[in-house]
């Protein structure tokens, strides 16, 4: 008991010193908070259907949705990153069965979201579930072509845009910017079956994302109504942000991890720029204190009302700008900024407070505003925060930080 307390006391004096030294993250910390959590999550989902989407900090129990949901692939990739971290066969085969139950998404003509959905479920375990059996991969590459055929017939020539919401169908395609993200279930359709028509798609609605979303200063519209007749631009307006003409953080975010992923898999330098770009105005805009993005970046902080985070905004952010390290080698702008928001993000995490019960890594997201549902826990929060705390470990790890 002693020995221990003495350890431990050591352990935070050398912390306390490594802290103050440079900004270096906790890792083993961090890892070993998130099994606590995530075995602890685990645990209360047994013997239940749902898929977790949303929780509030005050409850022990996460908001379950049905299979239909567009969040519902987040909780197996999250059990795909503890997997990828540890190595330990208990959270591979709950991601196993987990994404069994969303394999019948792949034939889901109904939504653009079926990429978010077998990207982060089937796409992980080929990447990092150490499937060794030829047979089991090539049912994984076929779940994804049939996926990638599925999102393939909401295309609309005259946009040049994939479907993303199916409002106004039949006077209007709505485009909104989250629509970048699964790109990248079509770039992995066209490298497992070489159907080039995957990619055709997929840039086609790069490029005209680039040309209708992005203002000058390169914040986003979160939505584009094309005229489904004529495919000009009917409308651009505002769905989860604070207005019209503001720029919602998630969105953003959605648009700097969606363009950074299409340069990764085209090496187009266009797509390089508006990701770099896009990552400009973010970073440009963040708090001073923590680095965390607040809803809505032309939220008033000035006017004595509440405005919330959204630390899903900030995880998404960080794992697009350690992938843009990567690229660019950019420490002091991709590397710095994404160890500044990991660091912002200890104070939003579900044990900063004694009253939260929620097993989750993270609190404080935003879901939507108007709907009065922000500083609540959100799945895509934890799973983009393992993402970024994995790379972020192997980046330091490599640079003998
Ligand atoms: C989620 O659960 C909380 C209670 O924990 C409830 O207040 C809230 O309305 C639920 N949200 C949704 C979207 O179901
Ligand atoms: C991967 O799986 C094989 C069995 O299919 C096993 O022998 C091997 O130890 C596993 N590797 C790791 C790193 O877990
Ligand atoms: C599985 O596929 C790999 C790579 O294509 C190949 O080298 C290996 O021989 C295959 N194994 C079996 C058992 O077919
Ligand atoms: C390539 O994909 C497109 C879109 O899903 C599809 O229409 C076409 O039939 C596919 N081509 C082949 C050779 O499978
Ligand atoms: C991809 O899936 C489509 C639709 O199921 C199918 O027609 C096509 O043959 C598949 N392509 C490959 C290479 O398996
Ligand atoms: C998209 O833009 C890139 C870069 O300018 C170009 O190479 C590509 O041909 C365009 N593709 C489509 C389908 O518009
Ligand atoms: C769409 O374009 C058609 C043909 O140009 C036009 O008749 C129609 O009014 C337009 N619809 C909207 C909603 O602007
Ligand atoms: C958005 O439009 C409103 C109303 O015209 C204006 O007051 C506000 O300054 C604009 N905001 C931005 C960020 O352009
Ligand atoms: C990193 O990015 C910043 C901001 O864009 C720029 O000023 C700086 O020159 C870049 N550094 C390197 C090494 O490219
Ligand atoms: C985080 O959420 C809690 C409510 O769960 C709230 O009291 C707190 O102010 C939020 N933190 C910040 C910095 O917004």
């Amino acid at each position: 008991m002693f020995r221990k307390l003495l350890l431990a006391s050591i352990l935070s004096v050398a912390m306390l010193f490594a802290v103050t030294e440079s900004e270096l993250l906790n890792s083993d910390d961090i890892l070993y908070y998130s099994i606590r959590q995530y075995t602890k999550l685990s645990l209360s989902l047994n013997g239940k259907n749902g898929f977790i989407s949303t929780g509030n900090p005050l409850s022990p129990e996460w908001n379950l949705s049905e299979v239909g949901a567009w969040t519902v692939g987040f909780y197996g990739g999250s059990l795909w990153m503890l997997y990828k971290l540890t190595h330990d066969d208990y959270w591979k085969s709950l991601a196993l069965e987990y994404q069994e139950r969303v394999k019948p998404r792949q034939f889901d003509t109904g939504t653009h979201d079926v990429g978010f959905v077998i990207m982060s479920t089937y796409g992980l375990a080929l990447e990092y579930g150490n499937i060794t059996d030829n047979a089991t991969r090539r049912e994984y590459e076929q779940i994804i072509n049939q996926t990638a055929t599925s999102l393939s017939t909401r295309f609309h020539p005259l946009s040049g845009c994939l479907r993303s919401w199916n409002t106004h169908q039949g006077s209007e395609v709505t485009v909104i910017i989250d629509n970048m993200m699964n790109l990248e279930l079509l770039f992995r359709a066209h490298e497992i079956t070489g159907n080039a028509t995957f990619v055709e798609i997929a840039l086609s609605h790069a490029n005209r994302t680039i040309e209708e979303h992005f203002r000058e200063d390169y914040g986003v519209f979160h939505v584009v109504g094309y005229n489904e007749t004529n495919g000009e631009v009917a409308r651009k307006y505002n769905a989860q942000g604070m207005a019209d003409n503001s720029t919602w953080s998630r969105g953003l975010a959605w648009a700097i991890h969606g363009y950074t992923t299409t340069y990764q898999f085209t090496g187009i330098e266009l797509y390089l720029e508006t990701a770099e770009k896009a990552a400009s105005y973010f970073i440009e805009r963040l708090p001073q204190e923590d680095s965390v993005a607040y809803w809505d970046f032309n939220a008033p902080l000035d006017n004595g009302e509440y405005q919330p985070r959204d630390t899903a905004a900030a995880t998404i952010a960080a794992h697009a700008f350690l992938n843009l390290y990567e690229i660019t080698g950019n420490k002091s702008r991709y590397f710095d900024t994404a160890e500044a928001i990991l660091n912002g993000l200890e104070n939003y995490k579900a044990n900063s407070k004694p009253e939260y019960q929620i097993p989750a890594i993270l609190v404080n997201g935003t879901v939507f505003f108007y709907e009065n549902d922000f500083d609540t826990s959100i799945t895509y929060a934890d799973f983009y925060y393992l993402r970024a705390f994995d790379m972020y470990r192997q980046i330091v790890e490599k640079l003998g930080l």
